[in-house]
């Protein structure tokens, strides 16, 4: 029995389906934003260590600041032995020691919120670490009060896997008890039947909100397990490939999402971006809207295989014809950089897609290292194989009796390091960087509110060539944008962005239409 690797599924599942939404009241600050991943552990190192930290993160505000985000959203930096990379998270209320310090977060904030820069920080609430101490304490006895806090049973219920592969049920040997992780053994799912567990939550919550982040990024929270009586379903295999139905979107998960939205809304201004693995357009839309999320991620354009400018206006018109508010982006620590799997490493194509990402409608989020442009690093042996779902998959080829050669091509086809490599700043300068692109793009953004909050005019494609209007108040912005390489006649007046290929062709504009009325 197979379980597509957890990126992996999210790619294929964009299918040109995951939409997401934003309601259609478009209200908060975070519409006008555009966001930048920080990644931490590979963003800047700070200290000489190697990897990145909260003082490297600083130290490049005013870098951010000239290149003109408006927001951060920062990926876990809490305790945690990082089996993910700080999705395990073994002290929610506290800066992992290889990162920095509370001060350091503060400083951070205070630097970032005087650069005009807000921050939203990544809370993992599905999952603890197995070395949290709420973990430690629930497996100990079953008379700890801490022993409901997460999922135990004396037998495996259901056949339900792992995102990241292989089953989602562990056997504790203390316990005497089997415990249910959604990614890996070590990422232990919290009960959210639980009401303790749901106000532990909500203080943490609050505890980040009293030290001022302007919102959170949930990560994976359609997936919060709250209905118990869930586990009596075998999820549906299809091929062999378990397909998520019952793990995911349980009974109660509304409720707990606005338990969630009450709390953070209490504080004004805040914003709650969630990510909803799912491909399903209305389900993802049902978690946005008043009371609950203020938007989630969608991966329809953002994990798309290829440049295409029929699926890329198809989808831009879905999105309109939805009422669509998106999230847009094209990489992030999950999926491979766009620079190699939709560019071909050609600086033109990248440029073209900056164009689109900073003038279609919805709200950017640029990830660390797209603007110089970063390339995908290699995993060429088993020694670069970092990330877990590699790893989980390594040995699952293994276990199952392949060859060390195939379990290796299999995990690597499931690792997510190749997007995780440190950021080569020192490349920034060089004659090829975008980052001179990407800032004037965001200049031009700023300057012409069209591009954030206009409606959509024409959107058109042929041939190639991708064709839409933005359109605020008595502004309207054509953009041009030619993917596939010819060149096509394009309008050359009131031109307010250019893009030229290597042979001196243009390949991109971006144009002042007209004035209406
Ligand atoms: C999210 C994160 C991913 C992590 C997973 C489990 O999808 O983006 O990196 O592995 O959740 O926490």
């Amino acid at each position: 029995m197979a379980c597509a690797a957890y990126a992996h599924a999210i790619i294929k599942n964009a299918g040109g389906r995951g939409f997401v939404y934003n309601s259609m009241k478009r209200s908060g600050w975070y519409e006008n934003t555009v966001f930048y991943e920080i990644y931490v552990p590979s963003f800047c190192d700070g200290d000489g260590d190697g990897t990145g930290d909260l003082k490297g993160v600083i130290s490049r505000i005013p870098y951010l600041r000239q290149l003109g985000i408006s927001g951060i959203w920062l990926t876990p930096f809490y305790p945690s032995p990082r089996v993910d990379n700080g999705y395990d998270i073994r002290d929610y209320r506290n800066v992992d020691p290889a990162f920095g310090t509370l001060a350091d977060f503060d400083m951070l904030l205070r630097k970032a919120h005087q650069a005009g820069i807000r921050v939203i920080i990544d809370m993992v609430l599905n999952h603890t670490s197995d070395l949290h101490p709420w973990f430690q304490e629930s497996r100990r006895s079953a008379h700890s009060p801490y022993r409901d806090y997460y999922l135990w049973e004396k037998e495996i219920p259901c056949n339900w896997e792992s995102f990241f592969d292989g089953s989602a049920w562990e056997y504790d040997d203390t316990a005497g008890m089997y415990y249910y992780h959604a990614f890996s053994r070590n990422q232990v799912c919290l009960n959210w039947s639980s009401p303790q567990v749901r106000r532990e939550c909500a203080d943490i919550l609050r505890f980040w909100l009293d030290r001022g982040v302007d919102g959170f990024r949930l990560d994976v929270i359609n997936f919060l397990k709250t209905d118990r009586g869930a586990f009596h379903a075998d999820n549906p295999v299809e091929n062999g490939v378990t397909r998520h139905v019952y793990d995911k979107n349980q009974k109660g998960i509304y409720e707990a999402i606005r338990e969630i939205s009450r709390v953070v809304h209490a504080y004004p201004g805040k914003y709650l971006l969630g990510e909803i693995g799912e491909d399903d357009l209305c389900l993802i839309k049902s978690y946005v809207g008043d009371g609950l999320l203020d938007s989630a991620f969608q991966f329809n354009l953002g994990s798309m295989e290829k440049l295409d400018a029929a699926f890329m206006a198809d989808q831009m018109r879905r999105m309109e014809a939805e009422g669509v508010y998106p999230t847009l982006f094209f990489s992030s620590h999950d999926m491979r950089r766009h620079f190699n799997r939709l560019c071909g490493k050609d600086r033109t194509k990248a440029e073209l897609l900056a164009v689109f990402l900073l003038t279609a409608k919805g709200i950017p989020f640029l990830y660390q290292g797209e603007e110089i442009p970063m390339e995908d690093v290699p995993v060429e042996s088993l020694r670069d194989l970092k990330d877990i779902q590699g790893r989980y998959g390594y040995d699952k080829k293994l276990a199952e009796g392949e060859s060390e050669e195939a379990a290796f091509l299999y995990a690597r086809e499931r690792s997510r390091d190749y997007s995780r490599g440190m950021v080569e700043w020192e490349r920034e300068g060089d004659r090829d960087s975008l980052a001179r692109a990407y800032r004037k793009l965001l200049d031009i953004r700023k300057r012409h509110l069209s591009l954030s909050m206009g409606e959509y005019g024409e959107i058109r494609q042929q041939d190639g060539l991708l064709y839409y209007q933005r359109i605020w108040e008595k502004e309207k912005i054509g953009v041009y944008l030619c993917f596939d390489g010819h060149s096509p006649e394009l309008p050359h007046t009131d031109v307010l962005y250019e893009v030229m290929d290597g042979n001196g062709r243009t390949r991109g504009i971006m144009r002042y239409e007209q004035e209406i009325g």
